[in-house]
């Protein structure tokens, strides 16, 4: 069997010189099995013509909202409906901002507008405009919202520019189709996470926190959303967007964010403990800000433990997740860590050695040690995403 039988592509072409690779494209996904249908914004039409791509889809190609003769064969909804895959290819920076701004003002951008299929963006056009900002918040956007961006290449550029902005080539389009629909290694698992710090309220306007910046439990929340789990984040206050695809449970304190952890590791196949959960709490909330005393130089607040979330749910009797913890040590990590592991019951700790320059809390990248209680693994330097990617790949080997 072909790895794209019966497979439905809305093929949404928009106008961009790399238009011209649209019909090998087509050429080389419908020998794969694939239906193609393909939608031509009216810029496009001046790259390659309506003709050729019908011919090479062997299906009329569809380029007018407005037209009540194509409407009728099949309307904007219709096709929406039909598709299993929107691919987007080329998508010029007009079209992506288009699609950012929620625009239906031609028949390809109503398609993505009224469909529930994924949908796939290869952005194709110089370089320059690729890397401008409003290009680049546009397809952040797209991301946000779930789309999938493939690409853009670097290299030699239709305008003689060097850089960022050339169109995937047509098989790394078909490989991208063919892994799009393979089972999602996370397909049917439920994950809760935990991200980012917690805040230890004292007064009415203070609070003890930490600089964790949430970012490697975002990222793991939106790899494991992107590999088919449903997922849950339980984020302590972070400046990070909701990964797509991504229930968001927002908590301050670690009590709170004990309580939402309580609710949904049992709920979970996985619980990942991310959070910079502080160890202690004032004992106390003052009802009122607390005023400077006249005549003491010191203040002090009278601190109790907070509950240990992660040991917590490692140690329900019953739907016990399996339970993933961090650790950021400064020395010795292999030691702590597998003394954290044994100590808090935990399935496997993703450990770190923060007292190496650009790793950790605040940075895009980090280099982690996994352990678990027979085996381990060691991940150099790497953004946090392509570690997210290789934690939960784990997790999967280990809850086969
Ligand atoms: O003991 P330590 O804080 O180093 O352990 C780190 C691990 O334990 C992390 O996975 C963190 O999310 C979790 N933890 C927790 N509740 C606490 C403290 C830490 O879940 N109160």
């Amino acid at each position: 069997m072909q790895p794209l039988e019966g497979k439905k592509i809305v093929l949404g072409i928009s106008g961009g010189i790399a238009a011209y690779k649209c019909a090998e494209l087509t050429r080389r996904l419908s020998e794969r099995g694939a239906q193609v249908k393909v939608v031509m914004t009216k810029a496009a039409k001046e790259f390659i013509t309506p003709l050729t791509m019908q011919a090479v889809s062997g299906q009329p190609v569809s380029e007018s909202l407005l037209d009540p003769a194509a409407e009728a064969s099949m309307g904007h909804i219709e096709i929406a409906k039909w598709a299993d895959l929107v691919l987007l290819a080329p998508a010029t920076a007009d079209l992506i901002a288009r699609m950012a701004a929620g625009m239906g003002n031609d028949l390809l951008t109503t398609v993505v507008l009224a469909t529930d299929a994924p949908v796939a963006v290869a952005p194709a056009m110089n370089q320059q405009m690729y890397k401008n900002v409003a290009t680049q918040e546009n397809i952040a956007t797209l991301q946000r919202r779930g789309m999938t961006i493939w690409g853009p290449a670097s290299g030699e550029q239709a305008c003689g520019d060097i850089g960022a902005g050339r169109m995937l080539e047509p098989m790394q389009l078909v490989e991208r189709c063919i892994a799009q629909f393979q089972p999602k290694l996370l397909q049917g698992k439920k994950i809760a996470i935990t991200a980012g710090p917690t805040q230890e309220a004292i007064d009415p306007v203070r609070f003890i926190s930490n600089h964790s910046s949430g970012k490697m439990g975002y990222a793991l929340a939106e790899q494991a959303a992107r590999l088919g789990a449903e997922v849950t984040l339980i984020s302590g206050p972070v400046n990070l967007a909701t990964p797509a695809n991504v229930t968001r449970v927002n908590v301050l304190s670690a009590e709170e964010m004990h309580h939402a952890a309580m609710e949904q590791a049992p709920l979970s196949d996985v619980f990942i403990g991310c959070a910079a959960v502080a160890d202690y709490r004032p004992a106390e909330i003052a009802d009122q800000k607390m005023k400077k005393v006249d005549g003491s130089d010191e203040l002090v607040v009278r601190m109790v433990k907070n509950p240990d979330i992660i040991a917590g749910v490692a140690s329900l009797k019953q739907n016990r997740p399996f339970t993933v913890g961090f650790a950021a040590e400064t020395q010795d990590v292999e030691k702590y860590a597998m003394d954290k592991l044994s100590r808090k019951n935990l399935d496997l700790i993703c450990a770190n050695d923060v007292s190496q320059a650009g790793i950790g809390f605040n940075s895009n990248d980090n280099a982690l040690n996994l352990y678990w209680p027979n085996g381990q693994k060691n991940f150099p330097l790497a953004s946090k995403q392509a570690l997210a990617q290789s934690i939960l790949e784990q997790i999967n080997e280990l809850t086969q």
